[in-house]
């Protein structure tokens, strides 16, 4: 027995040898770029993964005209004023160039400048992945064991290449690879993203519906020129960016309480959001950027037409949650040195709108899309997986509202980053386009 228990324990402990390698911060600087091959050295036998890989937002982790406004003119600048940030200012490139990270190399050069920080989540930097090395119950801050080498690990056993040995490694197969970047833990302390902690608090999680099958769906195909077919793992990882994976994300439905009704009285729409589609929260990742929001209006018998703010519901913080004409974002002001700046719009969407949000606080309290500054959460308004939320809209008809037959239209909208902001920091404009998720209608019939 006591021979078996001691068998059992170095077994157990065989698989720790990666945990002799350094992850998280601790990663930084221990690796050299030329440890990793280059992606198009994979395109050559992973012709379909490779260009799959080139359309998603992975491969431009660096290079996306936001990511490169926000980390140098708000990050890295920020950090310049207060060093106290450079730390988690350098982590940026800890899932955004890793290669850069793990080599030291930060801040990297600019994207113009064509170095291997372009290559950002690179196909050898996912597939030399050996383990997570986490202090929380969750991984997150790029908590990935690198171990880059001749070795590539996915999820098939016994597979062989000409060009690389291959390994089976579980992880591969679990929403935990992802949320080594798809959680992350601000300088405060606050979880700024929780894709992976929404995924497994949620009903994909507890059935065990990873990512992958939502993000890397399989196919029939081959995974490289000379393999035999098989179910293969396409890398899609479309998202926000994707507006066909956003469109019908939450679907829409609504009816009036009372299908006639007399001029001079009222009548409650009431519209049902269910999130059928996503495995997370919506929206979900960079929470501090983006938005979901309701917009209703009502259009009579004589074509005039009139928007229909939404009821409230009195919960706390719920005041972040309709759009209001206030400002925000004043902490944008120090990186780019504007003293007594006061901030822009905080929504850009019509007054009195619904929004689906969940807002981010800098240390003064303020609201900011600088998720390194947060230092507190206001309310989660989000729309949850499988979960269905209910908004009212109460409607005193107007005193001249024509005779005849109202028809009411909810359009529901998503935005990837607040237009004022965008336009402040001079984003190209794809970043803050309007990207319809879904629309409903129904009417009512007002008589005399
Ligand atoms: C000369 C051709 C060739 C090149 C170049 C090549 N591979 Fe492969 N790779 C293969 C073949 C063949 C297989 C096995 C396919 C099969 O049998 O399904 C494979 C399998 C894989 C697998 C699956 C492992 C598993 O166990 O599930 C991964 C991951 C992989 N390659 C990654 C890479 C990466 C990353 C690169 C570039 C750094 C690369 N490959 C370059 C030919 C190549
Ligand atoms: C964000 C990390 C990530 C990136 C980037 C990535 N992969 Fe993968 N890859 C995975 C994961 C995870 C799997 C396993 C998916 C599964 O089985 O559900 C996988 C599977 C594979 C497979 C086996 C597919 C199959 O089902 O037979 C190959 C081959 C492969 N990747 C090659 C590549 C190449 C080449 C690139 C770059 C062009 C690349 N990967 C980029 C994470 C990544
Ligand atoms: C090494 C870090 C890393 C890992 C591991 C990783 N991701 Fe990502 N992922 C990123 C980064 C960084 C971006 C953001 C790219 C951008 O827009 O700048 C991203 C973007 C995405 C997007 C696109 C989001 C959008 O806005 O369109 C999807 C979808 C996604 N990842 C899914 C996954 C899935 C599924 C896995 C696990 C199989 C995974 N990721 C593993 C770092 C990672
Ligand atoms: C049941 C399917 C499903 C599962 C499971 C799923 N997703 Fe998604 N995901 C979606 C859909 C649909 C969208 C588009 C709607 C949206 O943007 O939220 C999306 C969007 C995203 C985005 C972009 C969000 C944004 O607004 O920028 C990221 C990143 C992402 N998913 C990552 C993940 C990760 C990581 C996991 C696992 C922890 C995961 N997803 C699990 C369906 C799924
Ligand atoms: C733990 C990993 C991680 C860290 C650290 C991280 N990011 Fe990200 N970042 C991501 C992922 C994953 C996404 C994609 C989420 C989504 O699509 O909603 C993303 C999205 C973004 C986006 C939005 C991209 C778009 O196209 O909409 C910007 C901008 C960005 N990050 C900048 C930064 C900056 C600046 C830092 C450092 C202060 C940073 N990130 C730190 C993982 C990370």
């Amino acid at each position: 027995m006591k021979y078996l228990l001691i068998l059992l324990s170095f077994i157990l402990a065989l698989p720790s040898f990666s945990q002799n390698l350094p992850a998280g911060d601790d990663a930084f600087g221990t690796k050299k770029y030329d440890q990793f091959e280059k992606p198009k050295s994979c395109y050559s036998c992973h012709v379909d993964i490779y260009m799959q890989w080139e359309q998603a937002m992975m491969s431009q982790s660096y290079t996306h005209h936001w990511d490169e406004i926000e980390y140098f003119d708000l990050a890295v600048a920020h950090a310049e004023k207060d060093p106290s940030f450079k730390g988690p200012v350098d982590g940026c490139n800890g899932c955004h160039a890793p290669l850069s990270y793990l080599a030291g190399d930060v801040p990297p050069p600019r994207p113009e400048e064509g170095s291997r920080a372009n290559e950002g989540v690179s196909c050898d930097l996912c597939h030399t992945i050996v383990g997570i090395d986490t202090d929380d119950d969750y991984p997150y801050n790029y908590s990935y064991i690198s171990d880059p080498g001749r070795v590539k690990y996915g999820t098939k056993p016994g597979l062989e290449s000409p060009h690389h040995d291959t390994k089976q490694l579980d992880i591969y197969g679990e929403a935990e690879y992802c949320g080594n970047c798809h959680n992350e833990k601000s300088p405060f302390g606050i979880w700024v993203k929780s894709t992976q902690i929404e995924w497994s608090e949620g009903p994909y999680g507890k059935d065990g519906v990873p990512c992958h099958v939502c993000h890397m769906p399989k196919a029939w195909g081959r995974n490289a020129k000379m393999a035999d077919e098989d179910m293969v793992a396409q890398h899609l990882f479309h998202g926000a960016h994707d507006p066909g994976k956003v469109a019908g994300a939450i679907e829409l439905r609504m009816h009036p309480d009372i299908r006639e009704v007399e001029y001079d009285e009222s009548v409650i729409i009431s519209v049902q959001l269910f999130n059928g589609k996503a495995g997370h929260k919506i929206p979900t990742g960079s929470v501090e950027d983006r938005i979901l929001w309701l917009h209703v209006t009502a259009v009579d018998a004589d074509g005039k037409e009139y928007h229909l703010p939404v009821d409230k519901k009195g919960f706390d913080g719920e005041e972040y949650t309709i759009a209001a004409d206030v400002l925000a974002y004043v902490d944008m002001g120090i990186p780019k040195g504007i003293a007594d700046f006061k901030g822009v719009q905080r929504d850009g969407v019509p007054v009195g709108d619904r929004i689906f949000r969940m807002p981010y606080f800098d240390p003064n309290g303020v609201m900011t899309i600088m998720q390194w500054n947060t230092a507190s959460l206001g309310v989660d308004y989000r729309i949850g997986p499988r979960e269905t939320k209910i908004e009212t809209f109460t409607w005193y008809l107007p005193d001249d509202i024509a005779l005849g037959r109202v028809t009411f239209k909810a359009e529901l909208n998503y935005q990837k980053l607040i237009k004022p902001v965008a336009d402040f920091l001079s984003v190209p404009e794809d970043e803050s386009e309007i990207m319809p998720v879904n629309t409903a209608t129904t009417w009512i019939e007002v008589y005399d």
